[in-house]
């Protein structure tokens, strides 16, 4: 993955916990980088060791450090670094959802080398939509979780997030029921 993802996670580290904590992270991964380079690819073994070492070093869940840093990573690094691309998206929760199938597609003219998710809307309502969500990569479900929650607080619009069909579970893909008042 592009190196904004294991810089946004430094950055979450290093602010609730400080430079020291992160450090240890680091060494407990094996990472020997000083500093990552936002568009340059790094290997994905390198950003999961690097959860797995949080996960370790601070004895929270890997699934609950993921979901914070999916809020993180809108309410923070999306919205302080690539805050057009999120405003293009959409004024309200509901447009943001559906024009999410194509979202990466622009993030992807900043990231040629970019393995995005592939999002999908269907059954849309006024309040609800379902999210399917495939991936060649396991174990991000609950960084979707914290991304989804992190755009509910970005409109201020309280959303339901609830995990329908899990890959986990054995089913093709995930798929989420997103409902909003
Ligand atoms: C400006 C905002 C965003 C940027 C710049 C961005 C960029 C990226 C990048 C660089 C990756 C790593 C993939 C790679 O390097 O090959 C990624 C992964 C991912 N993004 Fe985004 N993204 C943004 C917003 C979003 C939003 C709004 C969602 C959904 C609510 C989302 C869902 C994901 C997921 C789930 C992954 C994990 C990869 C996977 O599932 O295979 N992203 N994104």
């Amino acid at each position: 993955m592009y190196g904004m993802v294991n810089k946004a996670l430094e950055e979450m580290v290093c602010a609730r916990l400080g430079d020291a904590v992160w450090e240890e992270i680091k060494t407990r991964a094996g990472v020997d980088v000083d500093v990552f380079v936002s568009n340059d690819p790094y290997p994905d073994e390198m950003s999961f060791g690097l959860v797995t070492a949080a996960a370790e070093v601070t004895g929270l869940p890997a699934q609950a450090l993921l979901e914070d840093f999916g809020r993180h990573w809108i309410l923070c690094t999306a919205r302080e670094g690539y805050g057009e691309l999120l405003d293009a998206c959409g004024d309200t929760l509901p447009e943001f959802l559906s024009n999410l199938p194509s979202f990466h597609t622009r993030v992807a003219m900043i990231f040629p080398k970019l393995q995005p998710p592939i999002f999908e809307c269907t059954d849309l309502t006024e309040h609800s939509v379902r999210l399917h969500y495939r991936t060649h990569r396991s174990g991000l479900t609950a960084f979707l979780v914290g991304l989804l929650h992190g755009l509910g607080a970005r409109f201020d619009t309280e959303l339901s997030v609830t995990l329908e069909q899990s890959r986990d579970a054995g089913a093709d893909h995930d798929v989420f029921l997103l409902a909003w008042p």
